[in-house]
């Protein structure tokens, strides 16, 4: 089982590190270690991505995404904590044994993939595994294979200025592909991409791990992004998770204030579906059809409603039937088993905005945040630091490949 287990994770920035540590866990808050003069980036993050999984992390910029990313494959160590990926303490591993470790089972893909310009597409695919040092042959095999898996059948000669940007940054997802890592990391992966392309790229995402099964940590600004992908969101505030959820539990049931102004802006009728809303059958039972005739059994409900789906049906296609009659839609399981019923005021109630779960008052933040605009560079030196992810123990910052040009 390739699970992923991150346990009180710390990670500071600045001098004595090990006190703020200390500091922190006696309750002393960032602002107050910020007036020290340091940077406590994650604070005590723990969470499990299973293997199939798509775990999304998101927060606002600066609330230390790419830094909890970054310990996840060794690239940042961590002040304090533990990160264990197949049974194994990354933590505790030789700086040789963790690149071994890097090479093999981790692949990280950028938000900008700065690809080789001097490279095919192919080669590019393949540089993961000439790292491994996988001979030619196989790893020309391989890239193929991983090429195709991406969508570039056909494109493997063609140099990486001849491909469009949301091409190019399926190269990068090949190579992450081509290494047969069990461990993906995408940092803001999608997020230089037209929102077409982007959605397009998301569905590939959801298609291959269907039948890939990764364990992948995604991190991302775009919370309708979050939504469509992950399985579990982790939303961090000031280096905390302040919620960590499936899309239905983060929407319907928002721990805190900042969550709740986080997710105003999503179009919950895309994410939440029949199952999250539906009521027992029994409640309809008593009521009236359309001809005034007492609906008294759950056949007799069968054939007044208006519709029969399924508990995954997204709200956005409950309108319709809901409109046609003021009998409810009935929900129905796989077997066709009658599970539920959605009246229309639930479906209506559930465009609202949720109250936060928790007492926890503060300042509302602006819902979605704007990516910093980075610009993409693609030097032969910015290419290796970001697909080296870091061979020689040196910090390997894809934001300083993005601004090395
Ligand atoms: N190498 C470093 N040295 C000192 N401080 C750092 C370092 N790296 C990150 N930080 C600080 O840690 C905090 C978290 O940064 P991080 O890059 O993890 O945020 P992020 O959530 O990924 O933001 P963004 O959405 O802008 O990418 C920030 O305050 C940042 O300034
Ligand atoms: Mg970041």
């Amino acid at each position: 089982m390739s699970r992923l287990q991150a346990e009180h994770l710390y990670k500071v920035f600045g001098r004595r590190p090990d006190d703020a540590v200390r500091k922190l866990e006696n309750g002393a808050t960032r602002d107050e270690l910020r007036a020290e003069g340091t940077t406590a980036a994650v604070i005590d993050a723990s969470f499990t991505v299973d293997e199939g999984q798509i775990f999304v992390v998101m927060g606002l910029s600066g609330s230390g995404k790419s830094t909890l990313l970054r310990m996840l494959n060794g690239l940042l160590e961590p002040t304090a904590g533990s990160v264990r990926f197949d049974g194994q303490d990354l933590t505790t591993l030789s700086p040789k044994e963790l690149r071994r470790v890097r090479s093999q089972k981790i692949s990280m893909v950028f938000q900008h993939f700065a690809l080789f310009p001097h490279r095919s597409v192919l080669e590019n695919a393949a540089y993961g595994l000439e790292v491994q040092g996988v001979p030619k042959a196989e790893r020309q095999k391989r890239a193929h294979e991983a090429l195709e898996l991406a969508g570039l059948k056909g494109w493997e000669k063609s140099w990486p200025d001849e491909l469009s940007g949301g091409m190019q940054q399926r190269v990068g997802l090949a190579r992450a592909l081509a290494t047969d890592a069990d461990l993906l990391l995408m940092d803001e992966s999608f997020s230089a991409l037209d929102p077409l392309i982007r959605r397009d790229m998301q569905d590939q995402l959801l298609e291959l791990q269907k039948t890939l099964k990764k364990t992948i940590v995604f991190i991302t600004h775009d919370l309708n992004e979050a939504m469509r992908l992950g399985d579990r969101i982790a939303v961090m505030r000031d280096g905390r998770i302040v919620q960590n959820g499936s899309a239905e539990d983060i929407l319907v049931r928002p721990s805190n204030d900042y969550v709740a102004s986080f997710i105003q802006d999503v179009d919950r009728t895309r994410v939440l579906t029949a199952g999250a809303i539906m009521t027992d059958v029994a409640s309809v039972l008593g009521s009236k059809d359309a001809d005034g005739t007492e609906i008294s059994t759950a056949e007799q409900f069968r054939a007044a409603a208006p519709a029969t789906v399924t508990k995954d049906t997204p709200l956005v296609d409950l309108f319709a039937p809901c409109s046609a009659s003021a009998v409810p839609v009935a929900v129905a399981d796989a077997a066709g088993e009658l599970i539920g019923a959605v009246p229309a005021q639930k479906l209506l109630a559930a465009l609202g905005e949720p109250e936060p779960q928790a007492q926890d008052a503060v300042a509302a933040v602006p819902a979605q945040p704007a990516p910093e605009d980075k610009k993409p560079v693609a030097t032969d030196e910015a290419a290796e630091d970001a697909a080296s992810e870091d061979t020689d123990g040196k910090d390997a910052d894809e934001s300083k490949v993005i601004a090395g040009a």
